[in-house]
C-alpha cells in the first residue's frame, strides 16, 4: 500500500480498521503521535503524584508549626502526649476525628470553654493541617 494512503487510513480509521505496521520499517506518524502522547501522559502523572505527596508533607509540617505557635503544646504536650491530667492526649487520634472535633469546638457544637476559645481563631486550613500533623503522632 502507498505510504501516504496508509498514514491517512490509520489517522482516519484508527481503532476501526486494523492495519499492520508498515513493512518499510519506518514508524508512521500515528505511531510517533501515540508515543509522544504516552510520554506526555506519564510526565503529567509523575508531576501530579509528586505534587500530591508534596502537599501531604507540607500540611503536616505547617500543622506542627501551628501546634507550637497556638500553644497546643502547653496542654496537649509535645508529640500529643499530655502531661496535664485535665487535657486529653492527642497522640493516636486520627485526622478525621481531630478535624471533626476542632470544627465542632469552633462552631460551638461541642462545648468546652477552653477549646471553644482555642478553636475560635483557627482557619479551615489550620484545622486541616493540625489534623494531618496530629494524625502522624503515635
Ligand atoms: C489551656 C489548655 C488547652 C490548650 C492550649 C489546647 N487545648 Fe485542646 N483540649 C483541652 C481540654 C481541657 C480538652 C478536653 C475538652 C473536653 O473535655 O471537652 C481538649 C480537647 C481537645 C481535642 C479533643 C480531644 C478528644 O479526645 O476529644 C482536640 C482535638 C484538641 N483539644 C486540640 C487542640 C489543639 C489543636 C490546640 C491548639 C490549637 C489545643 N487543643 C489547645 C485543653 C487545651
Amino acid at each position: 500500500m502507498d505510504r501516504n494512503l496508509y498514514i491517512s487510513k490509520r489517522l482516519c480509521h484508527n481503532g476501526v480498521e486494523f492495519l499492520p505496521p508498515l513493512s518499510d520499517g519506518n514508524p508512521d506518524i500515528t505511531t510517533i503521535l501515540e508515543f509522544s502522547f504516552m510520554k506526555i501522559v506519564s510526565a503529567i502523572l509523575i508531576i501530579f503524584s509528586l505534587a500530591v505527596s508534596g502537599l501531604a508533607f507540607a500540611d503536616a509540617a505547617s500543622g506542627q508549626s501551628t501546634y507550637a505557635a497556638r500553644g497546643c503544646i502547653g496542654c496537649h504536650g509535645h508529640n500529643g502526649k499530655s502531661i496535664v491530667s485535665t487535657s486529653p492526649s492527642l497522640a493516636g487520634k486520627d485526622a478525621a476525628f481531630v478535624k471533626k472535633n476542632l470544627t465542632d469546638f469552633r462552631s460551638g457544637v461541642r462545648q468546652n470553654p477552653i477549646m471553644n476559645a482555642m478553636a475560635a481563631g483557627l482557619s479551615d486550613d489550620d484545622i486541616n493541617n493540625l489534623a494531618d500533623y496530629i494524625d502522624t503522632l503515635k
